[in-house]
């Protein structure tokens, strides 16, 4: 059987191209006793594959030059010699850039399509949303009457944090780069104010505005100058979740902005950074209450899909200029 995969062409300097990736044809064998032959769906797109790009140790081992690029797919099942799986189960895990692969059944997870749609397995009931959940609830730990913002709002990660500060009665702030986004975030998700940081004079003088008594907690998923924006207003015993620093990633040099942590010394201010994985061992409980919430309407929840698993890697380059609201993927049919 011939299939498509793309494999990782050359690490990038900087900002990363096309030209990073190749598609490649290539033939998979007969299928072995206790292996499953699954076709791709839905494919997820997630910045930290940038970092994975490099060669440099990190959390997640690199991808390595001429290998099959993985990552979280949503993939129904062919062929089974499993006892387990049966054709037409569709289900998720990490899995090669490939249209169509064989693998074994310890490595699969069964999903249920019929309240959620598929997608949402890469999305809020997902890696990014476990990342919000913890992120926000052991971190953040937001408070009824509270303020709290999110950078990188109307992202995959962002559109949960906001909503679960908002559930834990704060008031939201987002930060978001475009007014289409601030406008979603506002009538969609019901983030009280947002604020546009591509058009925003001052982004800190705007957060004193509309954060008179400061802000207590902050979802951080971009770093860089709107995290200084944010640190200059933060309020006595605010709460940060380092999440994710994108607006860096692409950086050859080491950024030196202007240093946050006269700010967090006076003001007794908690950061932490956390890698989600950190709460693997808790996944079952945040499965649970984000499909609760998603399922009663509580917690909303929107992608960007886009149609061709040759367009993955446009995919994923538009993560780093903000083509997505939502969670960002493509769908192979
Ligand atoms: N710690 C963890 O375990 C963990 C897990 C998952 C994700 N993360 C991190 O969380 C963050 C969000 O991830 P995600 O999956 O939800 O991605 P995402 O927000 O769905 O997509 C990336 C978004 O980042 C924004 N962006 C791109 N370049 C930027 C820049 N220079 N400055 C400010 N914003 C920029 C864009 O939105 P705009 O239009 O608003 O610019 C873009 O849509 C990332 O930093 C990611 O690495 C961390």
């Amino acid at each position: 059987m011939n299939v498509s995969q793309f494999v990782l062409a050359s690490r990038p300097v900087g900002l990363p191209t096309s030209d990073n990736f190749r598609l490649e044809k290539i033939s998979l064998g007969e299928l072995k006793e206790n292996e499953v032959l699954l076709k791709s769906w839905y494919i997820s797109v997630d910045p930290y594959m940038r970092g994975r790009m490099n060669s440099g140790k990190s959390y997640a081992a690199p991808f390595e030059v001429d290998q099959p690029i993985n990552g979280a797919i949503v993939a129904k099942v062919v062929e089974s010699k499993s006892k387990s799986f049966l054709p037409g189960d569709i289900v998720v895990g990490r899995f090669l850039w490939a249209t169509y692969f064989t693998e074994k059944p310890e490595n699969l997870r069964k999903i249920d399509i019929q309240n959620v749609p598929p997608g949402y397995y890469l999305g809020v009931l997902g890696m990014p949303g476990l990342t919000a959940y913890f992120g926000m609830m052991e971190i953040c730990k937001p408070k009824k009457g509270e303020t709290a913002v999110v950078s990188g709002a109307a992202g995959a990660v962002g559109i949960v944090a906001g909503q679960i500060a908002k559930i834990q009665g704060s008031r939201v702030i987002g930060i978001a780069g475009s007014d289409e986004k601030c406008k979603l975030l506002k009538e969609q998700f019901g983030f009280d104010e947002t604020i546009n940081y591509k058009t925003s004079k001052s982004i800190r003088k705007d957060l004193a505005i509309l954060c008179p008594d400061g802000v207590d907690t902050y979802f951080d998923n971009v770093g860089g100058e709107i995290t200084e924006a944010v640190a200059a207003n933060l309020d006595f015993h605010a709460r940060i979740a380092l999440c994710g620093q994108i607006s860096q990633y692409n950086n050859s040099k080491p950024y030196i902005g202007y240093s946050i942590l006269p700010h967090l010394l006076t003001r007794s201010v908690l950061l932490q950074g956390f890698i989600v994985s950190n709460y693997s061992a808790r996944f079952g409980e945040a499965y649970a209450q984000l499909t609760k919430w998603v399922v009663e309407g509580t917690l909303k929840y929107t992608e960007t899909v886009i149609d061709g698993f040759d367009k993955l890697p446009e995919a994923f380059l538009g993560l780093f200029s903000g083509k997505n609201q939502g969670k960002m993927m493509i769908k192979t049919e």
